[in-house]
């Protein structure tokens, strides 16, 4: 099934990894058919079934059966029903989870397991709570215009623990769903281990931002085609845009936007035949472990009637309720207005629903994926795997539009007939308000010290921190910097609230409230100065300190990393809709769009003091420009240079050497490995499917 992308006259090829292009030949287990002899003896005969109407996956015509009778000949692919192939999560010392997904509920889940699939193992079965369609949904064959409203999804998660593994062994695994009267098998015997063993070589994924983005399929089928196999991928954040929306994650019909299991499972083409690339088959192998990102909170559920905030009526759609979050802080005092009537008995798990539904919650994520827990659950966690020693870090806020005078991240909807910000709060933003403190005094901080201390992560070889929000880099989204936020609210008598904390919301809230309520509020500023850059002055300063050797980041969607002391930044996550790497201070020609400078000129509510009385005047408030630079790191760190070419200059997309790909047509994934501490970067430029994938980096850590 894979072509050696890599022919031998290219002028850059002695950079590439040629050796193991074939994952057969990486792991000869692979392309194994477990016989069914041994499975009648392992958990009793399955019908096999003549389903064929369907379009099948190509590679699923492979051998069924070498020797007596294969499984039940109709693969996963033949279901439409079956919505992903089996994938491994959170292995323990000697057992992994095996997951997959499907739309039927009823019938018999499990996992064969061994050369002879001597070992069965039952799946227990889900129902995913939040999953979605509607008008703005592209599902295979299930037309969704006509859905006014978002309408719930069966979608049933089905897992599998298989135990008795033994760490730096790899053992062959099938699924097998039954349903409906027939029996379906994922299409071919992967293969499954626990957690490494000391001292395991092994080649982790270090990905990011796959959000249904164009490039995602091919960039998981190089990786899987260059380099096999993997034994993890490390994925900081934003796994799909619209998490509660189901065929982002599974049968998305769209050839430029595949959805996060058909890049990553080599399954894009069995829903979308005519696209060049086909994924890769990338989670069947190997554990994923993720952090949230911006994209893993979606905002106010609003599709139960029960927990409606009667003042925030608009549109329920799935894009809506997905960018529109509310502090947690604001959620629970408007409860507390409300709960007379909606929760006369005060039910602790009412109002907990209530709340949750009225500020943002990640359910989706957390039912989604098995992972290690720390004190607050999956939101963040500590994890040994192998050699390495992985932080999961939960340091996100909102995104919010730069717009001045709109809610976005520096003020409130101006309301231009009545000369001041709307003054219904429930429709409000606060700003590009933080979802989980991770500052000092704060739970998730005093975890991480705890953990920074304990002797597993002090013994580790390689320490490696995940965390979404570009924390340095070029990328537009590293500005504003993550500062708790300063907020002012200004009067119309043109006096001053603040400025204040944002921690201070809950008792600066009532005083706001009557100004806004007796139309005196005129403007709102939201601040985020650079200098208290919670993550350059707080946690970049215990990390060092700890000896962690790769912060690993995601957001602006680009390849770019930098040094500080020892340690490094890795964002790569170009696999389309870059956000740019703001790199030049002024446009210039020869350059991809979007290389610089940020566009930060907010009209009115200006950033800069020279323009702040532009007519119409709004406010007297002023941003300080420096808080916000127009282009670069935000902390003026330099970006590192690709060591071995340099893609942008080499593909095209610029005209000198840049410390960056920022690109919707070249793709970049990176590859890390234990044995030699060396993170590896690759890009192919997904114009030419028979073209070559290219090393162009290279730095070692630990
Ligand atoms: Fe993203
Ligand atoms: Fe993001």
């Amino acid at each position: 099934m894979t072509d050696r992308p890599i022919p031998d006259d290219q002028p850059l090829h002695a950079a590439i990894l040629p050796e193991e292009a074939d994952p057969a030949a990486h792991d000869p287990a692979r392309r194994r058919f477990i016989k069914l002899g041994a499975l009648a003896a392992g958990g009793g005969l399955l019908a096999a079934c003549s389903e064929t109407s369907l379009s099948s996956d190509p590679r699923s015509a492979a051998p069924a059966g070498q020797q007596g009778q294969a499984l039940p000949s109709a693969t996963f692919a033949q279901s439409r029903q079956i919505l992903s192939e089996p994938m491994l999560q959170n292995p323990g010392p000697d057992s992994v989870r095996v997951v997959w997904f499907t739309e039927a509920e009823a019938g018999r889940h499990r996992v064969f397991v061994g050369e002879q699939a001597e070992r069965v193992f039952e799946a227990t079965t889900t129902r995913m709570s939040q999953m979605l369609e509607d008008s703005g949904s592209q599902v295979f064959e299930r037309p969704t215009a006509g859905l006014t409203t978002p309408e719930p999804r069966a979608v049933f998660r089905h897992e599998a623990v298989v135990t008795g593994l033994t760490p730096g062994r790899r053992v062959p695994y099938v699924a097998v769903s039954e349903f409906g009267g027939a029996a379906f098998r994922s299409s071919y015997a992967y293969t499954l281990q626990p957690l490494p063993r000391p001292g395991q070589p092994l080649k982790i994924l270090l990905s990011s931002d796959q959000q249904n983005n164009r490039m995602a399929a091919a960039n998981y089928q190089k990786v899987a085609e260059t380099i096999g196999p993997v034994d993890a991928v490390l994925f900081p954040g934003d796994f799909v845009s619209q998490p509660n929306r189901a065929s982002e994650w599974f049968d998305r019909a769209s050839v430029n936007n595949p959805s996060f299991f058909q890049s990553l499972q080599g399954t894009m083409q069995r829903w979308n035949p005519s696209s060049p690339y086909r994924g890769g088959e990338v989670l069947q192998f190997a554990a994923l472990y993720g952090c949230l990102g911006n994209h893993e909170y979606p905002g106010r559920w609003r599709l139960d009637p029960r927990t409606d905030d009667p003042e925030n009526t608009g549109p329920k759609s799935i894009n809506a309720m997905d960018n529109d979050p509310q502090p947690r802080w604001y959620a629970e005092w408007r409860y507390e207005q409300l709960k007379a009537t909606i929760n006369p008995t005060d039910d602790p798990a009412f109002r907990e629903k209530w709340i949750a539904d009225n500020s943002f919650d990640f359910a989706t994520y957390r039912e989604m994926w098995s992972l290690p827990e720390g004190p607050e659950g999956k939101a963040y966690w500590a994890q040994r795997f192998g050699d390495v020693f992985l932080i999961s870090l939960d340091a996100n806020r909102i995104w919010r539009t730069w717009n001045p005078n709109q809610r976005g991240k520096f003020t409130e909807a101006f309301d231009n007939g009545l000369r001041r910000v709307g003054d219904n709060p429930a429709v409000w933003g606060f700003g590009d308000f933080t979802f989980r403190p991770f500052g000092p005094g704060s739970r998730q901080y005093a975890w991480l010290e705890s953990v920074l201390r304990s002797e597993a992560f002090r013994n580790a070889r390689y320490r490696i921190v995940l965390t979404h929000q570009t924390p340095a880099g070029l990328g537009d989204n590293a500005v504003p910097v993550q500062a708790i936020q300063r907020v002012t609210v200004e009067l119309t008598d043109g006096t001053l609230i603040g400025p204040f904390l944002a921690t201070e919301w809950p008792q600066r809230w009532p005083e706001v409230l009557d100004r806004l309520r007796a139309g005196q509020v005129r403007y709102m500023r939201y601040e985020y100065p650079l200098d208290a850059d919670l993550w350059r002055t707080a946690i970049e300063p215990l990390l060092l300190e700890a000896g962690v050797h790769l912060v690993h980041c995601g957001h602006s969607h680009l390849w770019n990393r930098t040094q500080v002391g020892a340690m490094h930044y890795l964002e790569t996550a170009n696999v389309g809709n870059s956000f740019g790497a703001m790199f030049f201070e002024t446009p210039r020609s020869g350059v991809s769009p979007g290389q610089g400078p940020r566009p930060n000129q907010p009209g009115n509510a200006s950033w800069r003091n020279a323009t702040v009385n532009a007519s119409p005047q709004r406010t007297t408030l002023t941003w300080n420009p420096d808080d916000y630079p127009t282009f670069g790191d935000p902390h003026r760190r330099p970006m590192a240079m690709p060591t071995i070419f340099n893609p942008m200059r080499a593909f095209g997309q610029a005209e000198e050497d840049v410390p960056f790909i920022a690109s919707n047509v070249l793709t970049a994934f990176s590859i890390f490995e234990t044995a030699t501490g060396l993170v590896s970067s690759y890009v192919f430029d997904t114009r030419d499917p028979s073209g070559p994938v290219r090393k162009f980096d290279e730095f070692r850590i630990g």
